[in-house]
Order: structure tokens, then C-alpha cells, then sequence
């Protein structure tokens, strides 16, 4: 059985940079389930779709027509990578994967990353839902402020306009919807291993990551 390291967390954590770096490390695949939830979102503000239209969503969440090819998001024929990454997308992502007759939807799509030698899965229910047998189980926090301050910085750096304060409230209003929904809410499975990384730079994440594989 292929095996996987789940690396779960809020926001903006960094979960994306660390799991895809581990995942380089140890030559596995690697998952960003976030973009699922987030082509979703993007498809949904594309048809003018609400974000609490089950029926209509979990349509598009079925016939999603994409392929992940190294660095590019394909849907329909187009690379929208960085059209992901915008907030309303992410907002919309965060609205639409409360809905549990969605979250079905898209299940079988994300099990389909497990290939050999091994995939490491980044977001919120890699390791108490979707692969709960992974090998390990990593839930990495990190403080609002902190979170916010990198969610900042990547977003100057793609040349994007960013506002720190309204970041911080965005994010709370995000991790306050991801925690309390009714399925697959945030939190760490009981055999997770807790990472805070507010103090800590992503080199040293990783590297705490590839210790507890070892083991
Ligand atoms: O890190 P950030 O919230 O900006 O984005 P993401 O990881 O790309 O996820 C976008 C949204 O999808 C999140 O707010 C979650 O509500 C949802 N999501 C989820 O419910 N389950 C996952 N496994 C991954 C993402």
C-alpha cells in the first residue's frame, strides 16, 4: 500500500510550501487539495454559480476537466495557477467545502494522487478524512498574525495588492468557518504531531517533517 504523509492546517500556515517540499525530498507526489476546493471556486465565479448552490455545485465538482502538469493547474485548456491563488477564489473555496455533498464529490479525484512511491497531501482533512491511514499525520499552525504577515508577502511578491489588516480578518473569518462546519471541520486527528511555526522559517519546518518520516 502506497504510503502518505498528511500535512494539514489553517490558512496560510504554510502547509503548501512545507508539504511540497517534503514531497521534492523524498521524490513522492505531492497534493495541494486546497486547489481542488479552489477550482471549484473558480469554475463557480466563472457560471455564476453560487457558493451555496449544492445542486449546481457538486456538478461542477464532478466534471471538473483538469490536469495537474508539474507547476501548471490546467482546467479546460488553460493554466490557471495564479488565477487560484486570488482570495475570492479562496474565499468562494472556503464557503462551497462546507457543503458536504460536495466534499463526496470530490474525494475520489483527490485518492487518485496516491501513486508509488508515496504522496504527501497538504489541507485540512489529509489525515482525519481522506487519507486516514496515512504513515504520518503533521498539523501545522502558526499564529493569526504571523499567517497573515506571509499570506502578505506572497501576494506583493506575485505583484498583487494586499491590505495586512483586512488579511488578519479575512483569515479569522476563515479559520472560524473551516473550524466550526459541520463536516471535516479543522482540527488535528488525535495521532497528529503538532507543528507551530509561527517562530520558525520554512527550511526548519521541513526539516522537522523529514525526521518524523524517518521514523
Ligand atoms: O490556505 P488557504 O486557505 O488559503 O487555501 P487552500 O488550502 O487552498 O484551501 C482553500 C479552502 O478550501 C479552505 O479555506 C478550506 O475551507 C477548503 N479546503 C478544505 O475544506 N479541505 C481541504 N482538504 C482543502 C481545502
Amino acid at each position: 500500500i502506497v504510503p502518505v504523509i498528511a500535512i494539514d492546517g489553517p490558512t496560510a500556515s504554510g502547509k503548501g510550501t512545507v508539504a511540497s517540499r517534503v514531497a521534492d525530498s523524498l521524490g513522492w507526489h505531492f497534493l495541494d487539495s486546497g486547489s481542488i476546493y479552489r477550482l471549484v471556486s473558480l469554475q463557480a465565479l466563472r457560471s455564476g454559480v453560487a457558493f451555496d448552490d449544492a445542486e449546481r455545485l457538486v456538478k461542477i465538482a464532478s466534471r471538473l476537466d483538469v490536469t495537474f502538469d508539474g507547476e501548471e493547474v490546467v482546467l479546460d485548456g488553460e493554466d490557471v495557477k495564479d488565477k487560484l491563488r486570488q482570495e475570492e477564489v479562496g474565499n468562494g473555496a472556503s464557503k462551497l467545502a462546507a457543503i458536504p455533498a460536495v466534499r463526496s464529490a470530490l474525494l475520489d479525484r483527490q485518492k487518485g494522487f496516491r501513486k508509488g512511491p508515496g504522496l504527501v497531501a497538504d489541507g485540512r482533512d489529509m489525515g482525519s478524512v481522506v487519507f486516514s491511514d496515512s504513515v504520518l499525520k503533521i498539523f501545522l499552525t502558526a499564529s493569526v498574525e504571523a499567517r497573515a504577515e506571509r499570506r502578505y508577502k506572497q501576494l506583493i511578491d506575485k505583484g498583487l495588492s494586499a491590505n495586512l489588516e483586512r488579511l488578519v480578518l479575512d483569515l479569522r473569518e476563515r479559520d472560524e468557518r473551516d473550524t466550526n462546519r459541520a463536516v471535516a471541520p479543522l482540527k488535528p486527528s488525535a495521532d497528529a504531531v503538532l507543528l507551530d511555526t509561527t517562530a520558525l522559517t520554512a527550511d526548519q519546518a521541513v526539516i522537522f517533517v523529514l525526521e518524523h518520516a524517518r521514523e
